[in-house]
């Protein structure tokens, strides 16, 4: 039980005071989940980011708030916070896929993975365009949903059972993503952007087929397999 006793106890909630092994008060991991869930923490440290940038960003918020005076510099900020999403996101889908056991969930979380690296850069590329600072932004919302990724893939006992886990977090992850690509794409609209908007729209069906994937892998698959286990 060691793996579990030191910075992944901290990363749980460093208050808490857990014991070696204990994910929370009376809830203990066996060694593999230990090793696994300490490997998730020591690469992505979800929760002690999104607890350090929380607090780091508020100043960030109110000069935000002040500078953004027009639709198009929303737009924008709406931009920024994509690349922010995407570049999470693609960590986020290395260690998830490290994770999985299912050899066809691996494969598509790798995919959209290098997906993900190509809509970042299409972001990226927009900004540049309109002269805007692509890492202005930090989206504290894919931080935490991330951070619950972490938290449900230390609490899943079994690999089938993990494996569902992780496609229901990465749907959560994707469903987000499709309403930021949807609302990037109809403010792009709003300002006759038909170029950004059309990139844009690249984007959000990308992810819309991603998520009809991992639909099929749960239902034909993953889920069956985690209910008879
Ligand atoms: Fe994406």
């Amino acid at each position: 039980m060691q793996a579990c006793s030191g910075a992944f106890s901290e990363a749980v909630d460093p208050d808490l005071n857990l014991g070696p092994g204990e994910l929370s008060r009376g809830v203990r991991l066996d060694d593999l989940q230990c090793a696994r869930a300490s490997e998730f923490y020591r690469n992505l440290q979800p929760l002690m980011r999104f607890k350090g940038l929380r607090q780091s960003s508020r100043a960030g918020e109110r000069i935000i708030a002040m500078q953004i005076s027009n639709f198009k510099d929303m737009y924008l900020a709406e931009l920024q916070e994509l690349v922010s999403t995407e570049a999470q996101l693609a960590e986020s889908l290395l260690q998830m896929a490290e994770v999985a056991s299912h050899p066809a969930l691996k494969e598509a979380l790798v995919r959209h993975r290098e997906q993900t690296e190509v809509q970042k850069e299409r972001l990226v590329s927009l900004l540049q365009k309109h002269g805007a600072d692509p890492t202005a932004h930090t989206d504290q919302a894919m931080q935490a949903l991330i951070g619950e990724t972490g938290k449900m893939v230390t609490m899943l006992k079994g690999n089938d059972l993990r494996d569902a886990g992780l496609i229901a977090s990465a749907q959560r992850l994707e469903h987000y993503e499709i309403a930021a690509y949807g609302t990037a794409a109809a403010l792009a609209g709003q300002l006759n952007l038909r170029d950004d908007q059309q990139t844009l729209h690249t984007s959000l069906e990308e992810e819309k087929q991603t998520d009809v994937l991992l639909t099929q892998l749960a239902k034909r698959e993953i889920n069956p397999h985690a209910v008879a286990a």
